[in-house]
């Protein structure tokens, strides 16, 4: 690959791309450095035991850093930017990988082991400091935290205390255990953190006997689960057996927050951001001081969403703030978005052809679907929309895309940006077709989308829109690399999250690469002549994703998820990080330039 076009270099990115390989390791441009922050099992709570993969129990993984660690948030504790708060998201667990040969038995897990995996799950939260070499390590603090599927959260926005909500072990319908699957998140401007409960459909069994017919329409919307689990779960608590307790699962499928600055805070459910496979959620400020939310919907066909907050922000990140700000997400207006193409229909042909005018753009509008108790959908209370936002959505005619994952906020330009992973369904026999803002039938590689809300306000209705790439092997003619010369990019595929460096640049990891090769990390300007000059900055090891990618001038962070998936324990397919024969293990790993 070349350098950045002719002229200046474009500051942060003047590194040499790695090429792409299938390498078992973390693999970094020349002249940087790396190491392992914090994986599965080491000690988040004070007093954790040391890891013992052989005789790991439930209270052991409850103080040990959980499994698949997803989004990762750094909160600076300090002007010198040397300490951080990090908060990391354990969106899943993957028994098969979990156990020595011949402990677990997939078929009949024991409840100690069940409870392992609900230990695994939820958030993390520890002190963090930069060293002398320029690489991250935990300290040991009183921040030390997990939040697991037994922490008690509170419900909290229109639909606290809800029919939908209740329970037998919640007959207010406003205390849930737990939160899972949390995928990406983001952090809030008053130093908290929002997570996006994801595929929360997986943990539930049964939803087939649920008789009652309009239960049912909204369980296979929600795609619920049938028939038994893969992780057994139900044999040993009945709120994972949907028709033993029908309303558990709409108590999952929320954004929720978590204040890492207090140990002892009860976290958040927010029902104002409506319940959907929430992949992250990520804040912007309008014009007027209000709050605005960005949430993706992953799943083929969904949504993208934005919360708009009633109230005004307040700046600041002390314990007032953050209480005033956080409530600020109970009271406001969920919209969500409409894509229209200003090229002719005739002229998305799905191939990934660019039109005539030479982009995939055109204008959006976001639809309002609630605004408090007050509903804009026919047929939907207000409540109804909070707790089954996709029908509602639906009715209101939203624009259906190729799994919205990650969306963030350019600090520098002011833009939005979203990562659409990929949908193989696009165009298929009695599925959605081509639209400009999903250009390719099959679409195997993901694009990335941009958007400019109008009067640069997070709180308008209105905006405009253009794919800023259209990802995939830029030697084919079904790509586009933001206008840039192909021969000089790297290949990507199957965008997911992104996030900012402090010069606007756009980072992003990939999850699936149909490439063939492994997943990674990539920087791409956004404006100026190398607009689209995509180049690789690390790959992760075999089998894995590369998540929770933090920016900052001097290291960068990444969550190593689900290393060797795919393998078994007795033919693993990743040692990642340990090496020699043992089992792979999810990690952070902070990455510096050499000094
Ligand atoms: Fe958990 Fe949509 O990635
Ligand atoms: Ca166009
Ligand atoms: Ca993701
Ligand atoms: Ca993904």
């Amino acid at each position: 690959l070349a350098g950045n076009r002719p002229g200046r270099p474009v500051p942060g990115t003047d590194f040499t791309p790695v090429a792409p390989n299938k390498a078992d390791a973390v693999v970094i441009p020349d002249g940087w450095e790396q190491n392992v922050v914090i994986r599965w099992g080491d000690p988040v709570v004070t007093g954790a035991p040391e890891f013992d993969i052989a005789k790991q129990t439930a209270a052991a993984q409850a103080k040990q850093f959980g499994y698949n660690n997803d989004f990762v948030g750094l909160i600076p504790q300090d002007p010198q930017g040397k300490r951080f708060l990090m908060v990391v998201n354990h969106e899943y667990t993957t028994e098969t990988q979990m156990f020595p040969a011949g402990q677990y038995d997939a078929a009949n897990p024991t409840e100690e082991q069940v409870k392992i995996g609900w230990a695994a799950h939820g958030l993390s939260v520890v002190l963090v400091e930069k060293q002398r070499d320029g690489g991250l390590e935990v300290v040991p603090s009183h921040y030390g935290r997990r939040i697991t599927l037994d922490t008690i959260f509170e419900v909290r926005g229109p639909a606290a205390g809800s029919k939908y909500l209740k329970t037998s072990a919640d007959p207010t319908g406003t205390k849930v255990r737990g939160t899972q699957n949390n995928c990406s998140g983001g952090v809030t401007p008053w130093g908290t953190v929002l997570s996006g409960e994801e595929n929360f459909h997986q943990y539930f069994a049964n939803s087939e006997k649920v008789t009652d017919p309009v239960v049912q329409t909204r369980l296979t919307r929600y795609g619920i689960g049938k028939g038994t689990t893969t992780r057994k779960w139900e044999r040993f608590d009945k709120r994972w057996d949907v028709p033993q307790e029908p309303n558990e699962v709409n108590r999952f499928g929320w954004v929720v927050e978590i204040d890492p600055n207090d140990p002892n805070s009860t976290p958040i459910k927010h029902t104002a951001l409506g319940r959907f496979k929430h992949e992250a959620a990520t804040v912007k400020i309008t014009k007027d001081g209000r709050v605005a939310v960005y949430s993706g919907d992953d799943e083929r066909f969904e949504y993208i969403y934005k919360f708009v907050s009633k109230g005004k922000y307040k700046p600041g990140t002390s314990a007032h703030a953050r209480r005033h700000n956080s409530a600020l997400l109970d009271e406001g207006t969920l919209y969500v978005a409409k894509f229209t193409g200003d090229s002719p229909a005739s002229q998305i042909d799905g191939t990934g052809k660019l039109p005539s005018d030479g982009e995939f753009d055109g204008r959006g509008e976001w639809i309002p679907l609630v605004s408090g108790d007050k509903s804009f959908v026919d047929g939907f209370t207000a409540e109804e929309v909070y707790v089954f936002t996709r029908q509602a959505a639906d009715k209101a005619g939203a624009t259906k895309m190729d799994r919205p994952e990650d969306i963030e906020p350019n600090p520098v330009n002011g833009r939005i940006y979203a990562a659409l992973t990929n949908n193989s369904d696009r165009g298929a026999a009695g599925k959605a077709g081509v639209d400009e803002a999903n250009p390719r039938v099959g679409n195997k590689n993901g694009h990335v989308l941009e958007w400019e809300e109008d009067r640069g306000d997070a709180a308008s209705t209105t905006f405009s829109w253009r794919l800023l790439l259209v990802c995939g092997d830029p030697a084919t003619a079904d790509t586009y690399f933001g206008g840039f010369p192909k021969d000089q990019v790297s290949p990507i595929s199957c965008p997911d999250n992104v996030a900012f460096d402090p010069y606007g640049n756009l980072w992003i990891s990939t999850d699936g690469n149909a490439l063939g090769m492994n997943d990674g990390l990539f920087a791409v300007p956004v404006d100026g002549p190398n607009r689209g000059q995509v180049k690789q900055f690390l790959t992760v090891p075999i089998g894995a994703e590369t998540c929770g990618p933090n920016v900052t001038s001097d290291f960068v962070t990444v969550a190593v998820q689900h290393p060797g998936e795919g393998g078994t324990v007795t033919n693993p397919q990743s040692h990642w990080p340990d090496g020699g024969n043992n089992l792979p293990r999810p990690a952070v790993v902070s990455v510096w330039r050499k000094r």
